[in-house]
């Protein structure tokens, strides 16, 4: 019997590497959103995080309604490329409509979830080249008043939640001292409790991770500090700070603020958990959503073909329902106008006959006046001819 030599390796425990090497062609994709009010350190904690400047322009504190800015990077650490997208509300909490703010953003997150719900649907999909731009993250900035949740975090919070994978974070916690800072803390958790929003935990279910996650999920809502410009040295090693006339604040030390704690866990230990829950369960929602609205019901009993058909009889008859809507209206605009026409021509007619009363009223007097006068005119004739032949008497005799 002749025996073959194995050339090389063969076996699938390859196919985890055969995943990473692919993933990491294809690169990754990671979209973050930072809400909260304006000039409250957004763009400052984008660039801390990443350590770069982003073209963030500053906003006005008088835009009528919320805007959402977006802007998308390509970035590469290693041989890993991450094509990263930041997106800012702008004039957030400038008005006095809390829902109507809440609104824009949450059309924002629904927004991204339909297109990538369009590319899914179509015939021919191009999932590989298209731009996932559904939200992984919501920043949420809180500000650190020291009180508790303001309603317009609350409301907004509330309405993102099923939505977005939350995190709270107490933006420039620089300004609060350290025993406020515990007391706020509680304040808010309990706050969040209350209404019953539901914020991003970091997953204590993998034996890797579970415990630094347990240990920050105590620590939420993360306590930050941002700076984009200040760096010093501290022992030798470049240090992101911020400078007061009493003192420094570090960035990254852990005794000043929970930056660190929420860049570990945003970008090294929980960004894919971020991602797939945004598509498992975020979106999943979404599209249940919008396939149940389109008609769409996972039951044995009815076909693809047979929703189609449904679906479009449906539309028929939602058609037919606007069009006679639409026939009913247009009769009943018609009649109103005519209406309106006949009380016009109603009250011209009304008027006319006014003016032509005043009219012959006026002629009347007038005429009664003519009359008068032509009578004293008779009068004063008389007389004149009286005295003319009264004159022509006396001259005679004289
Ligand atoms: P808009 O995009 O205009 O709404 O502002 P923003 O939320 O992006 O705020 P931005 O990052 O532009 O910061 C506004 C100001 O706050 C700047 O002067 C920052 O230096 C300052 N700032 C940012 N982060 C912190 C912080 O952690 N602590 C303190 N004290 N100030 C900060
Ligand atoms: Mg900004």
């Amino acid at each position: 019997m002749r025996t073959l030599k194995l050339n090389g390796h063969v076996g699938f425990d390859t196919l985890p590497d055969q995943l990473v090497n692919r993933a990491i062609g294809q690169g990754f994709v990671f979209n973050i959103l930072c809400v909260g009010e304006t000039g409250i350190g957004k763009s400052t904690l984008m660039e801390t995080l990443f350590n770069r400047h982003f073209d963030f322009t500053k906003s006005p504190h008088d835009l009528s309604e919320v805007n959402l800015v977006s802007k998308t990077y390509d970035l590469a650490e290693a041989n890993v490329r991450l094509k990263l997208s930041i997106t800012e509300t702008a004039g957030f909490g400038d008005q006095i409509n809390k829902e109507a703010s809440a609104k824009v953003v949450l059309e924002y997150i629904e927004e991204q979830f339909e297109k990538y719900l369009q590319e899914e649907l179509k015939m021919y999909r191009t999932m590989d080249k298209f731009h996932d731009t559904r939200i992984h993250v919501c920043l949420y900035f809180i500000p650190p008043t020291g009180h508790g949740l303001k309603a317009l975090d609350a409301v907004t919070m509330k309405k993102l939640d099923s939505r977005v994978n939350i995190i709270p974070v107490i933006a420039k916690s620089d300004t609060i001292t350290k025993t406020e800072l515990q007391v706020f803390k509680a304040r808010l958790l309990q706050d969040i409790k209350a209404n019953d929003i539901k914020i991003y935990q970091f997953p204590e279910n993998d034996d890797n991770s579970a415990q630094a996650n347990k240990a920050c999920n105590a620590l939420l809502p993360f306590a930050i500090v941002g700076s984009s410009d200040e760096e010093i040295r501290v022992n030798g090693k470049p240090t992101r700070v911020r400078q007061y006339p009493w003192g420094t604040v570090q960035v990254e030390n852990e005794s000043h603020s929970d930056f660190c704690k929420l860049r570990e866990m945003l970008l090294r230990v929980n960004m894919e958990d971020l991602r797939e829950r945004t598509h498992t369960m975020n979106y999943e929602n979404y599209r249940k959503m919008r396939l149940t609205q389109m008609g769409f019901r996972d039951d044995e009993n009815f076909s693809l073909k047979e929703t189609y058909e449904r679906r479009r009889e449906l539309q028929k008859k939602e058609l037919q329902q606007i069009e006679e809507d639409m026939r009913l209206m247009f009769i009943t605009r018609v009649k109103e106008k005519e209406q309106a026409l006949k009380q016009a021509e109603k009250e011209l007619q009304d008027k006319y006959e006014k003016l032509k009363n005043k009219h012959m009223a006026s002629k009347r007097s007038l005429e009664e006046r003519r009359r008068i006068l032509e009578s004293d005119i008779e009068v004063f004739r008389k007389r004149q001819l009286t005295a003319e032949q009264g004159k022509a008497v006396k001259g005679k005799k004289k």
